[in-house]
C-alpha cells in the first residue's frame, strides 16, 4: 500500500514505545521515516526491520546542533513533510521532591525538544513550500492538575500552548499542528510501578479502568498527519480512555 506516497517525517523517541508503533504504521502505509532516538541500538534494529523506508538518526532532542544536523539528513532524503514531538522523559514526583536539575532536564527534553523540533522543521517546511504536519505528543498531564509528577505536567502543558500558538503562526503556510493527549499507555515508560501500583495510581482516575496502547495512540498521531485531516489545525485529542472528562 502506498497511502501516504512516500511522504518523509520524522519522530522522536521512535526507538521504542508509542513512536516505534507510529513509524511502523507510517511505513506500512507507503511513507518513510526517519526514526530520531538517543536509544542507539533499538533505534537501529527497528530501521533494519521496516527496511528501506526507514532510516535511524541519533538526535538528543534538547540539543540544538542534532537538529541542525537532522534537518540537513532530511534535506538529502527528500521533502520533509512531518514531524512527531514523541520524545520525552518521565520522573514523577511532587513539587517539594523535585530538584531543579530533574525540572531542568524535563524542560529540557519536553519542552525545548519540542520547540527546536517544530522551529527547524516548520523552516524546512516553509523553504519546501508544500505545506506539512506536525503533530506534537503531550499529556493527560497537560490537561489536568497533576501533583505527583510535577515537573513532567508543566512541559505537558508547555506542549500545549506551544502547539496552539505554533497551529497560528504556521496555518498561512498549510503547516498543521496538532497536539495528541495520552492518558496511561502501557509502555516502558510507566513499567517501573509495579502492576498493583499502577491500577491504584492511574487507573483509579481512567473511567474506561484500563491502560491503552502504543497502537490506540499511533492510529490518532498517524490520521493527524495524513491529509486525512487536511483541515484541522490547533486540535488537541485526547486518547485516554475518559481520564480528562
Ligand atoms: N506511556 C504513558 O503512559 C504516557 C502517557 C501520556 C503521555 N505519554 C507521552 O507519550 C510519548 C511517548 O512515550 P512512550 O510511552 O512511548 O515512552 P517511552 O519511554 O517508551 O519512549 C520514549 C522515547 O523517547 C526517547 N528519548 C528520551 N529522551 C530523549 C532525548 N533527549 N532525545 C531523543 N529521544 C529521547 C527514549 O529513548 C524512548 O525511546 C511521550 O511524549 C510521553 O510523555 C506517555
Amino acid at each position: 500500500m502506498n497511502r501516504f506516497a512516500d511522504k518523509l517525517v520524522l519522530i522522536t523517541g521512535a526507538a521504542r514505545g508509542q513512536g516505534a508503533e507510529e513509524a511502523r504504521r507510517w511505513v506500512a502505509g507507503g511513507g518513510r521515516v526517519l526514526i530520531a532516538d538517543v536509544a542507539d541500538e533499538p533505534g537501529e534494529s527497528l530501521a533494519r526491520e521496516l527496511g528501506p523506508q526507514a532510516r535511524y538518526i541519533h538526535l538528543d532532542v534538547s540539543q540544538e546542533g542534532h537538529w541542525i544536523e537532522a534537518m540537513d539528513i532530511a534535506r538529502r532524503e527528500g521533502d520533509l513533510y512531518g514531524l512527531v514531538n514523541n520524545a520525552a522523559i518521565f520522573d514523577p514526583r511532587p513539587m517539594d521532591e523535585t530538584s531543579l536539575s530533574s525540572f531542568e532536564r524535563h524542560v529540557q527534553v519536553n519542552q525545548l525538544g519540542c520547540f527546536l523540533g517544530m522551529k527547524h522543521a516548520a523552516e524546512v517546511m516553509k523553504s519546501i513550500g508544500r505545506g506539512g504536519s506536525i503533530v506534537n505528543i503531550s499529556s493527560s498531564a497537560g490537561m489536568r492538575g497533576t501533583p505527583g509528577a510535577f515537573a513532567y505536567s508543566a512541559t505537558k502543558w508547555a506542549v500545549r500552548g506551544m502547539s496552539r500558538a505554533a497551529s497560528i503562526s504556521l496555518a498561512r503556510r498549510n503547516i498543521r499542528v496538532n497536539s495528541v493527549f495520552p492518558g496511561p499507555i502501557d509502555t516502558d515508560m510507566v513499567k517501573f510501578r509495579s502492576p498493583e501500583e499502577e491500577v491504584e495510581k492511574r487507573l483509579s482516575r481512567v473511567p474506561m479502568r484500563r491502560m491503552g496502547t502504543s497502537g490506540e495512540v499511533a492510529a490518532i498521531v498517524i490520521f493527524l498527519l495524513s491529509e486525512d485531516s487536511a483541515y484541522m489545525t490547533g486540535a488537541e485529542i485526547t486518547v485516554d480512555g475518559g481520564a480528562t472528562l
